[in-house]
């Protein structure tokens, strides 16, 4: 069985949900307080093992590849005046074996997807979209890897979501628990409406896939709102080799919403050395006026 050595991270949205700030930015710049969330992104993948990431960008995209680039002028001054912690930050995110690769025209995911065949070859490897920051005491990321090891197939994972939230994800027909958090699938469906949905199991954005992948994705039709739609050359994944759906029980932060990025932002303000303390005080206060 080849090691899980490769990522994927398409971003190239247009991150209409965050106009007027994603015009001229990308939405994967947004920090969450102080960290663009693509770099927590980035960190998940490597605490699981990665080695090289691939990042599957577009227009109005350039601000990830320079934040991810050396700054030599910040750099020197950085270190002139002695700040070597930031300085160890500033470089902590050059030290990555990363390559960008550009989708010219946002046909989809499944489309963002198909630009790393080359890049992919022949070895399993895994998606991680933005959408979505995950913790837990073993990362996403390496729970799909985990899974993998003992079946030698893909794996995607899924959370129970409210009903009536099914149509903001691609969601999962199951079939049978075949093993601790893992079930065999019968169908996948993007977005289905809730009267149709076959279950409350919605996919995140992580996957753990095999180079099979590739072949489907090119015989896949557009589907859901004329894309490219992953999740349909998934199922037709399904009828050649197992893709099994892990259940994730950690913590899953929905950074594509609004609501869900200010949420996110609240918790990790409270978790930071620097604003935790202030910002704590500051939401008690406030909480009365309410
Ligand atoms: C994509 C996928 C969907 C998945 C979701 C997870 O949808 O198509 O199947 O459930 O990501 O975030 P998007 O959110 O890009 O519309």
């Amino acid at each position: 069985m080849k090691p899980v050595k490769k990522a994927v991270i398409p971003a190239a949205g247009l991150g209409t949900r965050f106009l007027p700030a994603t015009k001229a930015l990308a939405k994967e710049m947004l920090p969450i307080v102080d960290k663009p969330t693509i770099q927590f992104i980035v960190e998940e993948a490597r605490a699981a093992g990665i080695e090289d990431i691939l990042i599957v960008d577009g227009k109005s995209k350039r601000s990830i590849e320079d934040h991810f680039d050396s700054n030599p002028e910040l750099e020197m001054a950085l270190e002139a005046d002695g700040k070597m912690e930031k300085l160890k930050m500033v470089q902590e995110t050059t030290d990555i074996n990363l390559y960008f690769i550009r989708q010219s025209k946002p046909r989809g995911l499944g489309d963002a997807v198909l630009q790393a065949k080359a890049f992919v070859g022949d070895e399993p490897f895994v998606v991680l979209l933005g959408d979505d920051m995950t913790r837990d005491n073993v990362p996403l990321t390496q729970q799909l890897i985990d899974q993998y090891k003992k079946t030698g197939e893909s794996t995607l994972a899924v959370v129970k979501v409210p009903h009536n939230d099914t149509q903001k994800y691609g969601v999962i027909d199951p079939m049978e628990k075949v093993g601790e958090d893992l079930y065999q699938v019968q169908q996948f469906v993007e977005k289905p409406n809730p009267e149709n949905a076959p279950s409350d199991l919605a996919i995140i954005g992580r996957y753990l896939l095999t180079p099979e992948i590739f072949e489907e994705l090119e015989n896949t039709k557009p589907g859901k709102g004329g894309e490219i739609q992953l999740t349909d050359a998934i199922d037709s994944l399904n009828k050649r080799q197992h893709v099994y759906a892990h259940e994730f029980k950690g913590r899953r932060y929905d950074i594509g919403s609004k609501i869900g990025f200010l949420e996110t932002s609240i918790e990790f303000g409270l978790e930071h050395p620097e604003t935790g303390a202030e910002l704590k005080a500051y939401i008690k206060k406030i909480a009365k006026d309410l």
